[in-house]
């Protein structure tokens, strides 16, 4: 399985707080089934500006911890990128990085609104060659509350251009009630394209997959999941086709099994 959104790197914002804990989060992970990490420090978020470079060393360093280690896994380098006004100059100016160097900015919104001319920016973007990997809008307030808000937008966007990321927290319910609800309420839709952990810790957030994993099998089965954990994320860091997207599927109860 392929993590897209991480925050792995040791000491960088409010992820992992150390290299300790950075390779801790790492073997958690590998034991989990995640092969590749992508490391998505906060950018722009109001507390965190991270340079590009010093995220593709740290992410160095931290594979040759892992490889010190004896982890079957990789990290790869990527940032998430609050949407400010001036995205688009910070993207001229070399200053995002899109997730392993590729044509995907993994963007994450303010927690209570969306952006005014979000539309527009998806257009922007995409003119410069971009498309985005929204992270966890399940957890936006907006969202939340107006629940045809995604569905609308997405319906108005070519396929591909805004690739919908929720985390599995919101999922398993952890991330509390309102997160759970607009998580699954997004997947029934069919809007849902990757799960990733946000994983920020060891212990609070950790990079733990297994229990959404299941839970999403039993929401949209077991094909789409795989989709979402493996295929799509593949696709969005190697920059090769997308897969056909599985058919939503809710697993029959047993008691449909005869009807
Ligand atoms: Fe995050």
């Amino acid at each position: 399985m392929i993590d897209l959104h991480n925050h792995v790197l040791p000491g960088i914002d409010d992820g992992a707080a150390d290299m300790a804990e950075s390779v801790g989060m790492c073997r958690i992970a590998a034991s989990e089934g995640i092969r590749v990490i992508v490391a998505t420090p906060h950018s722009f978020d109001g507390d965190h500006v991270t340079a590009p470079n010093v995220i593709v060393s740290m992410v160095k360093s931290l594979n040759d911890a892992v490889q010190r280690e004896g982890l079957d896994l990789r990290i790869l380098p990527g940032m998430e990128i609050r949407v400010v006004p001036e995205l688009l100059e910070l993207l001229l100016a070399g200053r995002l990085l899109a997730l392993n160097h590729g044509r995907y900015l993994l963007l994450e919104f303010q927690h209570a609104h969306v952006p005014a001319g979000f539309e527009r920016l998806v257009g922007l973007l995409k003119e410069a060659g971009y498309g985005i990997v929204l992270g966890h809008p399940e957890k936006n307030l907006r969202i939340q509350r107006d629940r045809e808000y995604l569905p609308k937008l997405m319906s108005s966007i070519e396929p591909w251009d805004l690739i919908i990321q929720i985390s599995a927290d919101s999922l398993t319910g952890s991330a509390g009630p309102d997160a759970c609800k607009t998580a699954r309420f997004l997947m029934k839709k069919g809007l849902v394209h990757v799960i990733a952990t946000d994983a920020h810790s060891v212990t609070t957030r950790p990079p733990v997959l297994s229990e959404a994993l299941a839970d999403a099998s039993r929401i949209v089965g077991q094909s789409r999941v795989q989709q979402m954990l493996c295929d799509v994320p593949l696709a969005i860091l190697n920059g090769i086709g997308f897969p056909q997207l599985e058919e939503v599927v809710k697993p029959r109860r047993w008691w449909q099994i005869f009807s």
